[in-house]
This record gives structure tokens, C-alpha cells and sequence, in this order.
């Protein structure tokens, strides 16, 4: 059972014991009912604290749960807050470090509450696409007003207790303990002058029987509801977490209870839940090596270095100055260094006019950046991160020369984005030391880390790596080592069929559209021109004697024959007015793609945007489908990961595999086979791979 129960004197308590956060889970649920059962039969106790062990009070519902049978298995988590609110004796909950969703729920069905400070108070629901559904969107702004709480609801945010106790006439906390220590002994003693109270006549009060108004009524919410609406656009729960704590101010409070209950399992069958839930799942799972367990001790990191201050170089310092770690950056030319220097300090500056960042911080992430042109300096680095230009020989110069001087233990990475590490290890007599760190530009903001393991790389390495990744709040994904990795490998197969579009009768204007229109932050043409066209040339031209048989369209060529590289050169797809972004259809590369298809001899025909967006996307499934195969990724919801936190995939559709479980594995096989008949497309890349035959075959899923 995952609540324990203690006697202390004439006092029950009631511990949840569910590792790591108490999630409410069935056993869990079982144990706070046969606790409270237990205490009210025994005449010795007078009244009851519900606490949690550990790290947590409750992190909430426990979300390894959800959509198994357990999660509806009796009690549910109405029932156990329902016998809470029918206990004779007094319950008081012990709050501390963390009560969130159901957590917080629970709390609020108890008699009393009792905070440590630093506990984060929360209903976190909206975040996995939710409102909270045992009570807190009726409870909760019965104790701290109806704008708190709804501004809690929406936003999902945690607040502190010492915060929320200090709010004129909230009703959420009876008492502060003075600290997490004190927190028990003070529960218990409030918990028998309660008893003490109750004894001489007084009665338990619930949260239920407070009023709950707010003086404007109508349209306050009316208000709140289009604020939330033209920030949540997607996402449907924000605003229906308007309207349940409106019900709350216009029902009974079981009415209320019974209209929050309807939203509440309404939203757990919507897409853009089970989407929120993945990803939540997936960004934990993300993290997990299968073959590193816990017991590899990370290598201590304190000291940084980076070498080449150009693009990546200096945005990923900027990562670890952030994180408050020492950097040391080295250039061969002290003009570049001064360039790269100058171009941190210019991002920091933007951020301090912007008032995100203040001077005083600014300066202080400023004297921990050390510049160099001497390798004398990265003798003590715990870690360099390498990121000159891409090419091999440049590479190989750099790594030998780190081998000679940086001391031994030290982590060597490098930020290639398409060369081979293995190969790069093997420039060192220490290729265990050597890894990839991929970030992604501009590489101070974006969130995605592939971290590219290579055939040597040891085990304490990559925990090292995924360890400072969290530090430096990235989302940290495992790749093997393959061309393009996890993320690049699938665009090129994107890539390839916006070519394929176009040539087939597709303006990159409807391509565009019709996968933004998807949710995409930003369609293939845009993109192109946004990061240079000349980047994708030069990877092609790499690719046609490579794979000579691999089929592309010519049109991108073309377009970079024209010196149409993109925003740099004024002209990509799109013509663009000096100074400005707006992509601009252009006449001349629409003339230049009809001219290309009389050619090829193609008469165009129209294409629905809905085939567009299938076949983007579905290139996108079928490649990490062969990356699963591979071995490239180890899970499903990895290739997930770099999607949403890399490439601007919809965070409400879950990824590009969750979204294809979504749409059915036979639905997506079936298109497959479909466009492997289209003689302008590459059959062989639309055999289905394998592994989604198999899965289809048995009926499964990725996950
Ligand atoms: N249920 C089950 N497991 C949970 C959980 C939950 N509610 N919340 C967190 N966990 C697990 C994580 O999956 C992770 O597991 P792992 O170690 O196996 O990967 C572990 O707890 C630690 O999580 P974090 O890495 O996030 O640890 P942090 O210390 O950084 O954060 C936290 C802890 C603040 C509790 C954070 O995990 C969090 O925000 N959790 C989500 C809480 C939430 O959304 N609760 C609402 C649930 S829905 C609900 O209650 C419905 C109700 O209204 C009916
Ligand atoms: P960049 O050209 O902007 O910067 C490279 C810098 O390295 C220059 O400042 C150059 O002076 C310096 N340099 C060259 N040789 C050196 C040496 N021997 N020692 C020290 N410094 C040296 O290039 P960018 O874009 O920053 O790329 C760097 C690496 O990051 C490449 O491997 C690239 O593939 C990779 N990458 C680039 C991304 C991007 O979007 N630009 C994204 C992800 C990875």
C-alpha cells in the first residue's frame, strides 16, 4: 500500500509513499482511505494529518496512470477527498515541497492546511491539456478569490506558499510552519487544538461551504475568456477552465463539481491532451539511456571551453555563463575572437534593453567568459566543446592538438552537424573522452541537444553530457552516429518531397501554407530561406556522388544557380524588400519551376494540402521508423522530442510519431504504399519500413 499510517500520541497520520512524487495512484488512493478508516474507528484518535514521504506532498494524479483501468478503479481520487470531507475528526494536511494538481486538490478537501515555506503550490492540469478534475476549479477559488485561482488555473504555473499565505484574506493555508523541518510537529499540534476546538462544539469546516463571487460577475469572465483564447489558440483547455470556475460562482457546489467532471474527461479524450501527456512522458524518458543506469556517476564539470567564437561557438558559451560556469573561448585570430565577443555581448545587450536581463547579471555572466588564442588556457577544461568550421581536416588539426594538452578525464566534444564522431574520436588516443553535442542555432535559445554517442563513447560520458544538458536547460536526446543524425536524417526525406511538390504542381507558397497551417512554425521554403538555400546545395552536391541513385528534384539547385540563397542574399524562394522578413511570392521563381517541368516534360496537376502535409510529414515517420531500426534512436518518443524541441513540429500534435499513432499506423502505410505508385516520387523511399509493417501486422504502436 503506498500510504503509510503512524500513531503520534492521539494523532493519525497518513503518509504518502509513492515514489518520486506521490502521484495518487490506486494504491496510493487505497491507503489514504484505509488510513482514514482506520483512524476514525479508533477511539484513541482525536484527529488525523494526510503528509507525504520524501520529495513531495503530491505531485498530483499519478500520470503513469492515465488511460489504464487504475486510474478509474475506486476510490478515484472524488471519492478519497469526499471520505476526507466525511471524516468525524479532523484532517489537517502537512503541505511542503511540492502539491500540485490532484495533490492540491486533495489538500483542499482536507479540514485545515498547514504549509512549510519554499512548498510549490500549483494546478498544473492545463499544462497536459487538463483542468484540474477533483475539485479544483471549484475549491481553489473559494479560498484565494476567483482571479487568483483562475490565473492559477490557466497558466498551470506553481506559486510558493509563503506567497500565497500572504494574500489578504486567502483561505488557503491556516498556518506557516516556520520551516520544512518543523512542519510535522506543528501539523500535529495544530491537529490537537483542532480536535481540542471540535471537542468543545466547533465544526469542521470545508471549503465547499465558502461563497464563491466574484463582483463583476459575467463580464469579468467574458473578459478573462478572450484573453485566454487568443493565448492558448490551439489548445483547447485554457478556456474551458474560464468556464468551470465561472460555474463555480453561478452553481451549488456540486453542480459545479458535476460540470467541472464533464470538461474534465471531455479533455482527457482530446488529441491535444494525449499530445501534452507524450510529450511530458517523453521529455523524462528522453533523458534515460538504456544501457546507463544510475549507478555511472557522472565527471564533475566546472570549467568550460569552447573553441571557434563564430555562430554556435558563441551561443552555446552563452548556455553555460547563463548556468553561472566558468567558459574559456579560444579563436586562432584575435579578430575573430573580438568578432565573437562582440556578438555575445550584443545578445546580452538586447536582453538587458529588453528588460529580460539586468546589467548587474549581464556583467556578472560577462567575467566569467575567459577569451584565448592559446591552448595553454583549456589545460584544466572539464569539458570543450568543439565548433570550428565543418570540415574534417579543420576538425582533425583541433582534436589532436586538445589530445596533446587538455588533461586527461576531460570531455571532448564536438558540434558537427554532419561529419562522422566516431571518426573524430579516432583523431585522439582517448575516443572514450569523445562525444557530439549538436545544438541547434541560434544555439543560446533553441532547446534541442542531440547528444551523438559514438561507437567508443564511454558510459560516464554521456551521463556527464545529459546531467549538464538539464543544467543548461536543454532537452538532451541520444543519437547514434548516422549522417544527419536523428533530426537532419529525417529532413532531408521532408525535404525532398517539398522538391517532389514542387515540380509536381505545388507553389512553395502553398506548400508553405498548407504545412503551417498544419502548425509548423514554419513551412520547408521559408525555412530554406530563413537558414540559406546554399547550405541544402551543398549537402546535395556531397549526396549525388555519394548516392548517385537517390532521386531529388532539381528546383532548389536552380534556385542557388540564381545566387537565391535566401534572406542573406535578398532572394530565395521568396523575393524579400531590403530590411524586411515578409516572404514576398516571386514571379521569377515561378516562371523558373513551370519553365523546369516543361523540361522534365511534367504537366502539373493540382495538389490538395492535404496530400502536401502527408507527404511531409509521413517522410518525417517513415525515416524515424528506419532510425528506430537502426538503432540510431532508442524510443519512439526521442525522434518525438527532437521534433517538438527542434524543428518547430506542433507541440498538439505530439511529434511526428505520436501524431502518425494518431492518424493510425495501417492509415499511414496505406498512404505510403499510395504515393510509392506516383511516378514523379521515389518509390523505394515509400516502401514502408519494416518496423511500421511490423507493427502494423500486429496491431501495435511505437510506444
Ligand atoms: N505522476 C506520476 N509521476 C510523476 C508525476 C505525477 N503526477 N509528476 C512527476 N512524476 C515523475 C516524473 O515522471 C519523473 O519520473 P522519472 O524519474 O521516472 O522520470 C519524476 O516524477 C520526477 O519528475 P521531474 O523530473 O519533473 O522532477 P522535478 O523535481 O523537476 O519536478 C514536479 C517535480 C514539480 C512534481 C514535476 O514533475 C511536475 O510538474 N509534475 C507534473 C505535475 C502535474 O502535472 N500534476 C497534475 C497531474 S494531473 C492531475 O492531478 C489530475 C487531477 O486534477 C484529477
Ligand atoms: P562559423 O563559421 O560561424 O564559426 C566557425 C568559427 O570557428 C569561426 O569563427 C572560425 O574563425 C573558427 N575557427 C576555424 N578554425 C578554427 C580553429 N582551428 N581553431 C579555432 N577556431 C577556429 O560556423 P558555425 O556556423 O558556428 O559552425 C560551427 C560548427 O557548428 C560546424 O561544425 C557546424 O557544422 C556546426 N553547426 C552549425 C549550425 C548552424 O546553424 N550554423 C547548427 C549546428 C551545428
Amino acid at each position: 500500500m503506498s500510504a503509510d499510517y503512524q500513531l503520534h500520541g492521539d494523532v493519525a497520520v497518513i503518509t504518502l509513499n509513492n515514489p518520486p512524487v506521490n502521484g495518487l495512484g490506486y494504491a496510493t488512493r487505497v491507503g489514504i482511505t484505509n488510513g482514514l478508516e482506520r483512524a476514525n474507528a479508533d477511539p484513541a484518535v482525536k484527529a488525523i494529518v494526510i503528509t507525504g514521504a520524501g520529495k513531495a506532498f503530491s505531485g498530483g494524479a499519478d500520470i503513469r496512470e492515465f488511460g489504464t483501468p487504475k486510474a478509474l478503479q475506486e476510490p478515484n481520487l472524488l471519492s478519497v477527498i469526499l471520505a476526507i470531507e466525511h471524516s468525524a475528526k479532523p484532517v489537517v494536511a502537512a503541505v511542503h515541497s511540492v502539491a500540485m494538481g490532484g495533490g492540491l486538490e486533495l489538500a483542499l478537501g482536507c479540514h485545515y492546511r498547514v504549509a512549510a515555506p519554499g512548498a510549490q503550490i500549483a494546478l498544473p492540469e492545463v499544462k497536459l491539456g487538463l483542468l484540474p478534475g477533483a475539485g479544483g476549479t471549484q475549491r481553489l477559488p473559494r479560498v484565494l478569490g476567483v482571479e487568483t485561482a483562475l490565473n492559477m488555473i490557466v497558466k498551470g504555473d506553481p506559486v510558493s506558499s509563503e506567497v500565497l499565505a500572504s494574500l489578504p484574506g486567502q483561505k488557503l493555508f491556516d498556518q506557516m510552519a516556520a520551516s520544512a523541518e518543523s512542519l510535522l510537529q506543528e501539523a500535529l499540534a495544530f491537529a490537537a487544538q483542532a480536535a481540542a476546538r471540535q471537542a468543545a462544539g466547533e465544526a469542521l469546516p470545508l471549503v465547499r461551504q465558502l461563497p464563491c463571487k466574484h463582483p463583476q460577475g459575467d463580464a469579468y469572465f467574458q473578459f478573462a475568456r478572450n484573453m485566454v483564447k487568443g493565448m492558448a489558440k490551439n489548445f483547447p483547455a485554457p478556456a474551458k477552465c474560464v468556464d468551470a470556475v465561472q460555474a463555480a460562482t453561478k452553481n451549488k457546489f456540486d453542480a459545479g463539481m458535476a460540470f467541472e467532471r464533464a470538461i474534465f474527461v471531455e479533455l482527457m479524450n482530446t488529441p491535444e491532451s494525449a499530445a501534452l501527456r507524450h510529450l511530458f512522458l517523453a521529455e523524462r524518458a528522453a533523458s534515460k539511456i538504456p544501457d546507463v543506469g544510475d549507478d555511472v556517476k557522472p565527471r564533475a564539470i566546472q570549467k568550460v571551453a569552447v573553441i571557434g567564437a563564430g555562430t554556435m561557438g558563441g551561443g552555446i558559451s552563452m548556455n553555460f555563463l547563463n548556468a553561472g560556469i566558468p567558459v574559456t573561448i579560444l579563436e586562432t585570430k584575435q579578430e575573430a575572437l573580438d568578432r565573437g565577443l562582440a556578438t555575445i555581448r550584443k545578445n546580452y545587450e538586447a536582453q538587458v534593453k529588453k528588460g529580460k536581463l539586468k546589467q548587474d547579471k549581464y556583467e556578472q555572466r560577462m567575467a566569467l567568459l575567459t577569451p584565448t588564442l592559446s591552448y595553454d588556457d583549456l589545460r584544466d577544461a572539464d569539458l570543450v566543446i568543439e565548433a570550428v568550421f565543418e570540415e574534417m581536416g579543420v576538425k582533425e588539426q583541433v582534436f589532436k592538438k586538445l589530445d596533446e594538452v587538455v588533461k586527461p578525464g576531460a570531455i571532448l566534444a564536438s558540434n558537427t552537424s554532419t561529419l562522422d564522431v566516431d571518426k573524430i574520436a579516432a583523431f585522439t588516443k582517448r575516443p572514450q573522452d569523445v562525444v557530439g553535442m549538436h545544438f541547434f542555432s541560434p544555439a543560446n535559445v533553441m532547446k534541442l541537444l542531440e547528444v551523438v554517442r559514438g561507437a567508443k563513447t564511454a558510459k560516464d560520458v554521456l551521463a556527464t553530457v545529459m546531467q549538464i544538458a538539464k543544467k543548461i536547460r536543454k532537452t538532451a536526446v541520444v543519437s547514434g552516429v548516422c549522417d544527419g543524425f536523428i533530426g537532419n536524417r529525417m529532413i532531408e526525406q521532408y525535404s525532398r518531397q517539398a522538391g517532389f511538390l514542387l515540380e509536381e504542381g505545388a507553389t512553395p507558397q502553398q506548400v508553405d501554407k498548407a504545412v503551417e497551417k498544419f502548425g509548423f512554425a514554419m513551412g520547408p521554403f521559408r525555412m530554406g530561406d530563413l537558414a540559406g538555400n546554399d547550405i541544402g546545395w551543398a549537402i546535395r552536391k556531397r549526396r549525388y556522388v555519394e548516392k548517385p541513385d537517390m532521386k531529388y528534384s532539381k528546383t532548389a539547385d536552380l534556385l542557388c544557380e540564381l545566387g537565391r540563397y535566401g534572406q542573406k542574399t535578398g532572394a530565395g524562394w521568396y523575393d524579400y524588400q531590403p530590411g524586411k522578413r515578409d516572404a514576398i511570392p516571386s514571379k521569377l521563381v515561378e516562371d523558373m519551376i513551370a519553365k523546369h517541368r516543361q523540361e522534365q516534360g511534367i504537366t502539373p496537376r493540382k495538389i490538395s494540402d492535404e496530400e502536401i502535409v502527408q507527404r511531409l510529414v509521413y517522410a518525417l515517420v517513415n525515416e524515424g521508423a528506419r532510425i528506430l531500426e537502426d538503432g540510431i534512436a532508442s524510443k519512439a518518443s526521442d525522434i518525438d522530442m527532437v521534433y517538438l524541441t527542434g524543428y518547430g513540429f506542433p507541440i498538439w500534435r505530439g511529434g511526428p510519431m505520436k501524431y502518425a499513432e494518431q492518424v493510425g499506423l495501417f492509415n499511414v502505410v496505406e498512404s505510403m504504399k499510395r504515393f510509392a505508385r506516383n511516378p514523379l516520387d521515389d518509390a523505394r523511399f515509400w516502401q514502408p519500413a519494416p518496423l511500421l509493417s511490423k507493427l502494423v501486422a500486429e496491431g501495435r504502436n511505437f510506444s
